[in-house]
């Protein structure tokens, strides 16, 4: 059984390209497409394999373009458990501007699934003969989708000791931090939407992210700052991490590459310290490859020696 599971309700192919300029009106006659496997748990999942991590990820996926993310992630040796559904998985879309390094990212809504077709999500992933260790539930809903569908599997996940793990946005967020989670990851933005109120100063970051401890919503709290880095907030610490200055190609995948390798790093053993700089070094390293191309290992451990975290 694998010490590692991830789950991706609303993945996608990733469809990558670039033009000198993004303009309205006109034809933007761009360069050849790059297609990748996208989706908050598939990426997770691509990312801890990599680094040799004993993880497999179930998701949702139907459709010619479902059929086209199972080809591409048997490309790559891909350990997953597909579950098919009759709607059309969605393909995402991102322009590179070459003039300004500006990356624009077209993300659409996914098939509407079915309530037979996420209730077999969760009896999959809760049937499992061991449960795992980590359950991380990474990624946006399609709609049919339960809000309440991670803090259901939070639950029945909690229930048989398994440590979850949270990164998502909106009402679904909301939900399965009321549930109760071991870990979760907000962006700036998502913990702004979370609170509601602006956050301006680093030192409200830290309040708001203790706060979510306090109440109990979830042990820690990693929160990702973009090219500010990231803060890694516990009942009795707070490490921050500044932003590593790396050439940006693409920031796709970034934040999915930074809690795929804390979650390897923390299955190991590692202390929160290590852990918190093996998801920086990976998520600095997802940002030098293009599209969803996401990190290697040893671009990771290469940048590993280069965080400092205080
Ligand atoms: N421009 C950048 N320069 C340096 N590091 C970056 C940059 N963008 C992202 N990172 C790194 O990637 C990590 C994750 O990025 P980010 O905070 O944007 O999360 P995200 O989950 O990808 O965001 P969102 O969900 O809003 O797309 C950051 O903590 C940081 O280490
Ligand atoms: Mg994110």
């Amino acid at each position: 059984m694998p010490e590692i599971v991830t789950i991706t309700l609303n993945p996608a192919v990733d469809v990558a390209t670039s033009i000198e300029r993004v303009v309205d009106t006109r034809k933007l006659r761009c360069s050849a497409a790059r297609r990748d496997p996208g989706g908050g748990g598939i990426n997770v999942a691509r990312v801890i394999q990599r680094l040799g991590g004993d993880c497999s990820a179930f998701y949702l996926a139907g459709g010619a373009t479902g059929q086209m993310l199972r080809r591409l992630l048997d490309a790559e040796a891909f350990t997953g458990v597909c579950i098919e559904i009759a709607g059309e998985t969605r393909e995402n879309f991102s322009v590179h501007e070459q003039s300004t390094g500006l990356e624009y990212r077209f993300v659409l809504p996914g098939p509407t699934l079915a309530a037979f077709e996420w209730q077999r999500c969760i009896n999959e992933v809760t049937a499992l003969k061991a449960p795992p260790r980590y359950l991380v539930m990474s990624g946006s809903l399609p709609p049919g989708a339960p809000a309440d569908i991670y803090a259901q599997l939070a639950r029945l996940a909690c229930a048989q000791e398994t440590r979850v793990v949270l990164d998502t946005s909106g009402p679904a967020l909301d939900a399965a931090l009321a549930a109760g989670v071991w870990l979760v990851k907000p962006s700036l933005n998502e913990l702004r939407d979370l609170t509601g109120r602006p956050l301006v100063e680093e030192a409200e970051w830290i309040a708001a992210a203790q706060d979510i401890v306090r109440s109990g919503h979830a042990r820690i709290v990693a929160l990702t700052l973009g090219e500010q880095g990231a803060l890694l907030v516990t009942a009795d610490r707070c490490l921050r991490a500044a932003g590593l200055p790396v050439k940006v190609s693409s920031s796709i995948g970034a934040g999915d590459s930074f809690v795929g390798a804390l979650i390897w790093a923390l299955n190991r053993g590692a202390g929160i310290d290590e852990a918190f700089r093996y998801g920086m070094a990976a998520a600095s390293a997802t940002l030098l490859g293009a599209g969803t191309a996401l990190c290697e290992r040893g671009e990771i451990e290469r940048l590993y020696r280069e965080i400092s975290i205080r």
